[in-house]
């Protein structure tokens, strides 16, 4: 039984649970807390008297952020280009260097109002089609996975921004579900190298979102070689810091000015467009 169960107690004792294994811990109680609350942080600073209800069920998130589950996962919320999105262990979590890749796209098409055909392979918990969708109203979206648990996040989240009429979901496997004609190819694939030895919080993610190949470039290549039969006029696509020299050695005898790497924030290569 906890002696009290008032703010500013509660934030002490998930503090103290989460140390010394979760780093910046009162930060993390912080969160846990508002999230368990729906409040924001002014409520929280001020109402430190006020009584926390249902502690068991918080203090369960708690003993699960402990052992490193990510708070998304937790909490089931994820913010991404100023969104709130649901998720859930099936998908990705989605990284804040992928909002670049937002923006690498509408950097691309001059005009916000283009009917065009965009598709997706690997579409996760569904933050790239969705937000493209709200940029581009009149675009429509094809957007394949290959897990079926990640469809059903991403199904939510089209709900949740009522763009079922513009994004359609379908199950398989890189461009094989998909015979029609494509203006635009999108993808943030798996890239990693398979005998990657990952950090414990990647653990919690679905493995097939992760790992890319013996190499982690193998799925870039098949949407390049795609892109190339088929004759896809642009390919936006997320890749890791250091495939920049192999993605231009696969492309030798395109044109220079035809692909475009970008960098992240930190100045890490970070994904290309290929412009045919
Ligand atoms: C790195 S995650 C990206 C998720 C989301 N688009 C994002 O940016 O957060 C890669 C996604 O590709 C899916 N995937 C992996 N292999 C695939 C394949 N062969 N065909 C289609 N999707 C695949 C995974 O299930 C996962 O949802």
């Amino acid at each position: 039984m906890r002696s009290s169960s008032l703010v500013e107690d509660i934030l002490k004792d998930i503090t103290t649970t989460l140390n010394p294994m979760i780093p910046r811990a009162s930060r993390e109680a912080q969160l846990l807390l508002m999230a368990h609350l729906s409040c924001d942080e002014l409520w929280l600073m001020t109402n430190k008297k006020s009584e926390v209800k249902d502690v068991d069920k918080l203090f369960q998130w708690v003993n699960r952020r402990a052992k490193n589950e990510p708070l998304e996962y937790i909490t089931n919320k994820v913010s991404f280009y100023s969104e709130e999105f649901y998720i859930a262990s099936g998908a990705l979590i989605p990284r804040p260097e992928t909002e670049l890749f937002i923006d690498e796209v509408i950097n691309n098409i001059s005009n916000p109002h283009a009917k065009i055909t965009f598709v997706e392979v690997g579409i996760g918990s569904g933050i790239i089609s969705i937000m493209l969708a709200l940029k581009f109203p009149h675009a429509k979206f094809i957007a394949v996975d290959i897990s079926p648990a990640a469809l059903e996040i991403a199904t939510i989240n089209i709900k949740k921004f009522s763009l079922e009429d513009r994004i359609e979901l379908r199950l398989g496997s890189l461009l094989e579900p998909v015979k029609e004609h494509i203006d635009y190819l999108i993808s943030n694939p798996p890239y990693i190298a398979n005998d990657t030895d990952l950090e414990s919080n990647l653990l919690y993610e679905p493995q097939n979102a992760l790992f890319g190949g013996t190499i982690g470039d193998e799925i870039i290549k098949e949407l390049l070689s795609e892109v190339l039969k088929r004759n896809i006029n642009f390919f936006t696509c997320e890749m890791g810091y250091d495939q920049k020299d192999k993605i231009r050695n696969y492309l030798k005898d395109t044109k220079s000015e035809d692909l475009n790497f970008y960098e992240d924030l930190s100045g890490f290569d970070r994904g290309f467009t290929l412009k045919l």
